[in-house]
């Protein structure tokens, strides 16, 4: 055997109990057959692994934290918007070093469908990019330029539907029995009117409903999303078999990171919401363990837009832990900072957080402010209630907060799939529009511009300093503000996400070095955040992070302690006025009877005191030589 079957067939001992139970989870006695399939398909993908990809696998195989490193910094951005294509991205790689971002997550890379098609997330051809991003040739060409920049890819794997171009779609529609068995298809409305009595509409405006009559097929589809977006049936091995082989070749082209595209949706069960069902996990983990037996340089991320309560599944907590996703967005996180940041208070934040499990400690967090999509006000109405407060009511207060109809919101955020039925509404904007930097220029109110931009900074300190991956959406870095002009493009107007998906501001990258305009003051706060990140140890993904109650509502204060690495403690004032905090009290409250005299501010080394806060102020306190490898010598006399 040469090294790099020793090497497959170790991993195969390794993971193959785990392909093995999740398959049988999911297809009982039709298993064994769709379990050998895959591992035939593993053998061979893994055989035509190039030479840079096996040492990649063998890179990652001494470095399993390799995604945990405080030094992994985000950034996300459509591949038309930013570059033009494939090449224009490849030619962008110094903004990204610059920036200091070594993880990409291109959107809309892929062949999509042909006119209108969810921002590229209604898939044609999962391995070949768009013909308008160019060749597979100019993608192999990028890769090969990121990963030699030190840059990770990510890309999207689009798990729930196909298009109704897609080849599956086209030959389901010529009658292939095998192919309209990928998808999930009704002869009459039985069966979807029964499955509609507890499903919810994710697009109410857009798409209502489920489902979807196709004339040419003459039966119903089960379309969650956007009525040619087809879901695909899971319950089916064959499409677990031919998913696992796109996983596979997504692999194969060097994707460092696989987003695992609407996953909570993937499993759809009569009597539930279709969403978070156990079989989902399962499907992770199946596909987890394909990739670590194959491609083990490729890990996996939950892109599951969920409530507290079902996230931390994602990254493989059970009642005994999984190996499942290795990431996951914190989107908790991102909704109680924009919930802080509308009430001044910490005190749901604080409530819901730390009500969260804890990942398991080979995993880490996607932590952002913004991205391609709406914000769902993911309020749970139990820590609502724990917290003093009604689920409902805040929800819809900050639907209204952020799209400005609130006394004294700066916001200028669009509504979002308004649904009349359950009153709820999800909000779309740029970060400058949400805190308030638009409105303060247009108004040329400079006092009020400062407050904004503390705003987006407060955000991004947050998640650049909670641990796990930071992401920087596309234009925050340049402060960009909403793009208004979708509203007026037929094609785009009914869908407001693309007010916050502008193309990239390129007058504004020749600001970034001057310090009075709104780009390079988000330039240079970003900056600072990726600069000190690098060097805290403690902000390595593997330490869980605690929610501090240090006495003053307006603090938001978490803390985190690796066994290895330390400690860190964020403060962040979520307030328009000036705190202080007790530091004698501190130490105590985090919990550790944590000695905080050693620890300074690494957001603002020179400060004096970091008990006092300035609205808004973030600072990251930690022993900046908290990486001892040296004990300190005994204490005498
Ligand atoms: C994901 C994408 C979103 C898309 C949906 C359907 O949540 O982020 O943009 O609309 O899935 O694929
Ligand atoms: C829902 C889905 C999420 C998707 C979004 C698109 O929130 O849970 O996956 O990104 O809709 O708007």
């Amino acid at each position: 055997m040469g090294r790099a079957d020793q090497e497959f067939a170790s991993r195969l001992d390794d993971w193959r109990p785990d392909l093995d139970s999740a398959l049988r989870g999911l297809y009982g006695a039709r298993s064994a057959d769709v379990a050998d399939r895959l591992i035939d398909s593993a053998r061979r993908s893994n055989a035509k692994r190039s030479k840079a990809l096996r040492e990649r696998d063998r890179h990652r195989a001494l470095h399993p934290d390799w995604f945990q490193k405080p030094q992994r910094v985000g950034y996300m951005a459509y591949v038309d918007k930013f570059g033009g294509d494939l090449d224009g991205v490849r030619r962008r790689i110094p903004h990204l070093n610059e920036l200091g971002v070594d993880v990409l997550h291109l959107l809309s890379l892929f062949a999509a469908r042909v006119g209108d098609n969810d921002g590229g997330y209604a898939i044609r051809d999962y391995l070949r990019p768009d013909e308008r991003n160019g060749t597979s040739a100019d993608l192999d060409e990028l890769i090969e330029a990121l990963h030699g920049a030190d840059i990770n890819l990510c890309a999207d794997f689009v798990l729930n539907h196909t298009s109704d171009d897609h080849d599956w779609a086209v030959q389901a529609v010529a009658g292939s029995a095998y192919h309209q068995d990928l998808f999930l298809m009704f002869d009459d409305d039985t069966e979807p009117s029964a499955y509609e009595a507890t499903l919810p509409e994710v697009f109410p405006q857009m798409a209502p409903g489920n489902f979807t009559w196709r004339a040419d097929l003459d039966k119903w589809v089960w379309t969650t999303f956007r009525e040619f977006q087809w879901d695909l049936n899971w319950a089916n091995p064959d499409v677990m078999f031919e998913m696992g082989d796109m996983a596979l070749g997504l692999a194969n082209l060097g994707v460092d990171m696989l987003r695992l595209d609407a996953i909570a949706f993937t499993w759809k069960r009569l009597g539930t919401n279709c969403q978070n069902q156990p079989e989902a996990h399962l499907v992770a983990q199946a596909l987890r363990a394909l990739l670590a037996i194959a491609a083990p340089a490729t890990v996996l991320l939950a892109e599951a837009i969920v409530g507290p309560d079902d996230l931390v599944g994602y990254l493989g907590r059970h009642e005994l832990e999984r190996r499942e996703c290795a990431i996951a967005y914190h989107n908790q996180l991102m909704v109680q900072g924009w919930s802080m940041l509308a009430t001044g208070e910490t005190r749901l934040a604080r409530t819901a957080l730390s009500r969260m499990p804890d990942p398991p400690p080979n995993t880490t967090w996607f932590t952002y402010v913004r991205c391609h999509d709406d914000i769902g006000w993911a309020i749970d109405d139990a820590d609502a209630d724990a917290a003093g407060v009604s689920g409902a009511g805040h929800r819809s207060f900050l639907a209204a907060y952020y799209r400005g109809d609130f006394p004294n919101s700066p916001s200028r955020g669009v509504p979002f799939a308004t649904n009349e039925g359950t009153g709820d509404e999800r909000t779309n904007g740029m970060t400058a529009d949400l805190v308030g930097v638009t409105a303060a220029l247009d108004a040329g109110d400079a006092a009020a511009l400062d407050v904004a931009i503390d705003r987006a900074a407060l955000l991004y300190a947050i998640a650049f300093g909670h641990g796990g991956i930071p992401i920087v959406y596309m234009g925050d870095e340049l402060g960009q503000a909403n793009d208004l002009s979708a509203l007026d493009d037929p094609e785009l107007a009914a869908d407001t996400r693309w007010v916050h998906r502008p193309e990239l501001d390129v007058a504004a990258l020749g600001q970034l070095g001057d310090p009075s305009r709104v780009p390079g003051r988000m330039w240079q706060t970003l900056r600072t955040l990726v600069e000190a990140r690098r060097a805290i140890p403690a902000l390595h993904g593997g330490a869980p992070t605690r929610y501090v109650d240090v006495g003053v509502d307006q603090v938001f204060c978490w803390h985190r302690r690796h066994s290895r690495f330390g400690d860190l403690v964020g403060l962040a004032n979520v307030g328009a006025t000036r705190v202080t905090v007790d530091q004698a009290a501190l130490g105590p409250a985090v919990g550790t009877a944590l000695d905080m005299t050693p620890f300074t501010d690494l957001l603002e080394p020179r400060a004096s005191a970091w008990t006092d806060l300035a609205p808004y102020q973030v600072r990251w306190l930690a022993d900046p030589l908290a990486y001892r490898t040296v004990p300190a010598p005994p204490q005498t006399g």
